[in-house]
């Protein structure tokens, strides 16, 4: 998968391209990332990416022209059909399901603003989708825009060992993720449940079940509903 990323400090990109699953993903050319900085495509003496905004009030906003180049050279690189994304509180929630379908795609453009935000007529001109990665405010797009690359990339085929498969992640069933243990057998007073080390199984994966069935319904009981209203709906198909 081919991944630009849109930004004015392209040095955070090294966080996944360098580091971990994403890095080794990099490595091993299942995952090609591209910063593309768009102070390099500003055609005037002082380089600038940000004006003030209209109707004053604080901050700057993004100029347009510069992110619009920016943006272009982003889909030389990650495909003339890629998805651009924009990076924003105002956008859409992001989750386990749209990081899935994003894995699907063979390349998306990343958007990353700073300051107050970017001029509105280049998001309604150039970006396809905006999306947030919770209801809070960064100081800027980048640290989402890897938070995207990172959720997506995971899912992408040979990405995780067999070991680490995705499969067992939290989400990927709907639920939270069951507690983990490693050694020693004992810690702090607490001893690793009986059933991890019986061997059995079958056994061990009802425990698993039950103890991410048991957490979703203390932490997200809101996960439980969706399921419910899921399993209706097929169910009703199947009708
Ligand atoms: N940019 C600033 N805050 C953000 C957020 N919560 N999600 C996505 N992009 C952002």
């Amino acid at each position: 998968m081919r991944i630009a990323m849109v930004t004015l400090f392209p040095e955070m990109l090294s966080m996944v391209s360098d580091l971990g699953v994403t890095g080794r993903a990099v490595r091993d050319d299942r995952l090609q990332l591209r910063a593309v900085n768009p102070r390099d495509y500003t055609t005037d003496r002082h380089r600038s990416v940000d004006d003030r905004p209209y109707g004053g009030g604080p901050g700057m906003v993004m100029r347009p022209e510069p992110l619009a180049a920016a943006l272009e050279a982003g889909r030389e690189f990650a495909g003339e059909a890629a998805p651009v994304i924009y990076l924003s509180p105002q956008g859409r929630k992001f989750d386990h399901e749209r990081a899935k379908s994003l894995a699907e795609t063979p390349g998306m453009v990343l958007l990353a603003g700073r300051y107050e935000g970017v001029d509105e007529r280049l998001v309604r001109s150039a970006v396809d989708e905006e999306v947030s990665i919770g209801d809070y405010v960064l100081s800027g797009g980048e640290l989402a825009a890897l938070v995207v690359v990172d959720a997506v990339a995971r899912l992408l085929p040979g990405v995780l060992g067999h070991e680490d498969s995705a499969e067992e992640d939290s989400f990927a069933q709907g639920l939270l993720d069951c507690p983990h243990f490693t050694r020693p057998e004992q810690y702090k007073g607490e001893d690793v449940p009986a059933v991890l080390l019986s061997g059995d199984h079958a056994a061990i994966r009802r425990w698993r079940l039950k103890q991410a069935l048991g957490r979703t319904w203390e932490r997200r009981p809101d996960l439980l509903e969706a399921l419910e209203k899921r399993r209706e709906l097929t169910a009703e198909e199947q009708l």
